[in-house]
């Protein structure tokens, strides 16, 4: 596996970034903790129930456009492309468009966690025994090329983001991710990106507030993986989870809020939280077309293809470099 390529070699190990990263989130007014930290095995298991909820559209109907729209994008990209996964899981979705793309001369997952890509490439490659698979290891954002893959002329690469996650990001580190992706794929690059829709209000809330209260135990596991990994003294039932959506910025936002005022220890250092007061885990933003097409621009792309649902729930888009 192709580890730290071409990446800063300063990296703080994966537990002493955990680490600054709390104790820098809980300091600072508004306290915050980046959302990448909520995906440890038990955040990753938790996600994984939600894409299960009633409630929680995005996943099934990403993945029944993606069915429906596979060889219309096979027949965008052609064949003989690279394809590039930011970001690549469990690679699921990935399945859906190496089953209908014409010769894919390597298929490149790019992954922080060294143990998901491990696996996900041994499944891969079981099943799909003449695929090249060219693992890499990294932050995305830290690569400044991607890997030569031995017995390709020019490389011709389409990449891939699928499951909203642009929408983790705040405009200009998702204007920044598609920069990124942009110079990685190149001037004959195309990008195909998945990003929920603006909708109905109720729906959303919905999306983020389950009955089942998963999510709500994907946002509190943040809580008990600090008592596990940071040696921290979090009461669990004194937080609740607290998600709405922000119509003016077209975001949910979600809270871990202290339901009484209370004092917390961890990695050595006292934190006071009044009754109420919040930190914050994750915006989750919503895109019309506009947005894409704004979005797009800025990050040196053009939107091509667009598939959505009928009910206009989730957006499929096709972007080649501009
Ligand atoms: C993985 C970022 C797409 O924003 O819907 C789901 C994360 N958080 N429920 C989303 C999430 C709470 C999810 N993304």
């Amino acid at each position: 596996m192709q580890r730290n390529l071409n990446v800063k070699a300063d990296r703080p190990s994966p537990e002493r970034e955990f680490e600054a990263s709390v104790l820098h989130g809980l300091s600072r007014r508004p306290r915050a903790i980046p959302a990448k930290f909520l995906y440890d095995a038990q955040g990753s298991a938790l996600f994984d129930a939600i894409c299960e909820l009633p409630e929680y559209y995005l996943t099934r109907t990403e993945i029944s456009i993606l069915r429906e729209c596979a060889p219309q994008i096979a027949a965008l990209a052609g064949p003989a492309r690279q394809l590039i996964e930011f970001g690549s899981g469990s690679s699921v979705k990935t399945r859906l468009l190496l089953d209908s793309m014409e010769k894919v001369s390597a298929y490149v997952p790019i992954d922080i966690s060294g143990e998901h890509l491990e696996a996900t490439c041994r499944r891969l490659r079981g099943d799909y025994p003449s695929l090249t698979v060219v693992p890499v290891c990294a932050d995305y954002m830290e690569l400044q090329d991607l890997p030569w893959v031995p017995g390709t002329g020019a490389p011709s690469r389409l990449g891939f983001f699928p499951g909203s996650t642009i929408g983790n990001l705040e405009p200009a580190d998702a204007r920044a991710f598609l920069q990124k992706a942009r110079q990685l794929l190149g001037d004959e690059g195309a990008l195909v990106l998945g990003a929920d829709l603006k909708k109905d209000p109720g729906m959303l809330h919905a999306a983020y507030n389950d009955s089942a209260g998963v999510t709500a135990a994907f946002s509190l596991n943040l809580l008990r993986r600090m008592n596990r990994e940071l040696n921290a003294n979090f009461d669990i039932d004194g937080f609740e989870h607290e998600a709405f959506y922000n119509g003016g910025a077209g975001r949910i936002e979600i809270y871990i809020r202290s339901l009484r005022p209370q004092t917390v220890a961890v990695a050595g250092q006292r934190f006071f939280f009044d009754a109420g007061e919040r930190v914050h885990t994750e915006y989750s933003y919503k895109y019309d077309l506009g947005d894409i097409d704004s979005l797009a621009a800025q990050g040196g792309f053009a939107r091509v293809r667009t598939w959505t649902d009928p009910d206009r729930l989730f957006s499929v888009h096709y972007l080649v470099a501009a």
